[in-house]
């Protein structure tokens, strides 16, 4: 076992490059628009639910399997019990997962990066705001305009990752992490401002369980295991480099309440202004972009400077975060490739570029030319979104479970959480998590994966 690997600094450092994987479009771009189709205020309880008694077991789960083995995903559960076949197919999920998700993922990178541009040349402002609509559909359907955004965003980050550049853009992303927090809490301030919001602020804190069924719960589990990058290999991957005196109930604990309160946060100022917009809550993915505009349209109407620094700043925020989890997700491929086959990290990043690039081209043309083209009324976007965060992260996160409840082994568990018995681990609450780990949420995701399917 090579045991020469860098650590994280200290446990804030732990917590910082664990939320900063963890906070991005899946927070800003999906978690409104999830809230939005499924349901409101009920959806957001049983995320917040699904948050604390699955994916932070799920969470725990993923850091353990990393900082025990010390290997990247591909490597870690066959390191841990090797011959296991389903440690195996854990570590092509590892690696097959990320490929399909950075696809997608950058061209939603490419619209935060067209809406910068729009931003900085002053056009969110000066539209009113009964254009936002109009201006957005006219970008998504244009064949152009948002594959160039998608081919420039996933150059940019290939770029960076060829370059192992990476350092750079993470110091950034420890500025505009927080300044994203600010504008958001801004944001929400100004938007139970506006006309027309009481009623998005009573959809957001009014459930009503009447919408919820089994696909909103599948929906919910989804979202949450996206939102926290889990059944992604990505954060076995952080774990490895979890320095072995961390606690990593806590790191993780904070990981996934400072996450969650991003999300709710970026709930709470889009939805309201949802409404004030008169735009559809079940828009689907283009909510976001339509009313985050409308937001800075209105107040531009009487602050002009302000509402375009701080547009600017907000489209900017979202694309380095956008950015920080792009190259995260083309690391794991790119390593892959040097590692399994030899190639340079420069052939390596070309062959994912391709690759990435052609797989989110047609996603994007699904919202234009190919708009007629759909599977069980889904767009492509929409269908790889679903196969990722439906169908192959629950299913890694169910192989996570089982591995350690049932292979790696309670005692394993306990040694590893507890640092070798040198921390204070209360008997009560690791019983509870071992429950949590062993029996709660593998019945749970398999439930969820199969009623997904029955519905
Ligand atoms: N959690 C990220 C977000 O909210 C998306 C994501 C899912 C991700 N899995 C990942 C990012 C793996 C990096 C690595 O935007």
């Amino acid at each position: 076992m090579e045991n020469k690997r860098e650590n994280f600094g200290s446990r804030l450092a732990v917590i910082f490059a664990m939320a900063g994987s963890a906070i991005g479009l899946g927070n800003i771009w999906r978690f409104p628009f999830m809230v939005g189709e499924h349901g409101g205020a009920a959806f957001i309880l049983i995320y917040i639910l699904a948050t604390l008694l699955v994916s932070l077991p799920v969470f725990i789960c993923e850091v353990t399997i990393g900082r025990r083995s010390r290997q990247t995903a591909y490597n870690a559960m066959p390191t841990l019990k090797p011959g296991l076949r389903l440690g195996r197919v854990a570590g092509f999920l590892s690696v097959l997962v990320p490929v399909v998700l950075a696809s997608y993922y950058s061209v939603i990178g490419g619209w935060s990066l067209e809406y910068f541009f729009q931003a900085a040349s002053g056009r969110i402002v000066r539209q009113s705001p009964a254009e936002v609509t109009t201006v957005f559909e006219t970008f998504i359907s244009s064949p152009w305009m948002p594959l160039t955004t998608h081919l420039l965003f996933l150059g940019i980050c290939a770029f960076i990752v060829a370059r192992g550049v990476k350092s750079g853009i993470e110091k950034f992303s420890k500025v505009s992490i927080p300044v994203l927090f600010f504008l958001i809490v801004g944001m929400l301030v100004y938007s139970v401002t506006l006309p027309g919001s009481a009623e998005g602020v009573r959809y957001m804190v009014h459930p009503d369980f009447s919408q919820i069924n089994a696909r909103s719960l599948a929906y919910a589990l989804g979202q949450s295991f996206y939102s926290l990058s889990l059944g992604a290999g990505a954060i076995v991957t952080y774990g490895s480099y979890v320095k072995k005196s961390e606690n990593i109930i806590v790191s993780s604990a904070a990981t996934a309440v400072s996450d969650l309160l991003f999300a709710i946060l970026a709930g709470l100022a889009v939805m309201p202004a949802v409404f004030a917009a008169g735009i559809e809550p079940g828009a689907g993915p283009g909510l976001v972009f339509q009313t985050i505009p409308f937001i800075f349209s209105s107040l531009g109407a009487n602050l002009p400077i302000i509402s375009t620094v701080c547009a600017i700043a907000f489209f900017l925020a979202i694309t380095v975060a956008a950015i920080t989890s792009e190259i995260s997700l083309l690391e794991v491929a790119v390593s892959y490739l040097h590692d399994k086959f030899g190639l340079s990290r420069v052939w390596s990043s070309v062959l994912v570029f391709v690759f990435c690039g052609l797989v989110g081209a047609l996603c994007s043309l699904s919202f234009g030319p190919l708009a007629a083209f759909k599977l069980s009324g889904m767009g492509l976007l929409d269908l790889f979104d679903w196969l990722c965060s439906n169908v192959l992260m629950l299913l890694l996160s169910l192989i996570s479970v089982i591995f350690v409840g049932f292979f790696l082994g309670k005692e394993n568990l306990r040694d590893e959480l507890s640092n070798g018995g040198t921390l204070p681990l209360g008997r009560g609450l690791f019983n509870i998590l071992y429950f949590a780990i062993k029996w709660v949420a593998p019945i749970a995701i398999a439930l969820i994966f199969i009623t997904n399917f029955i519905l």
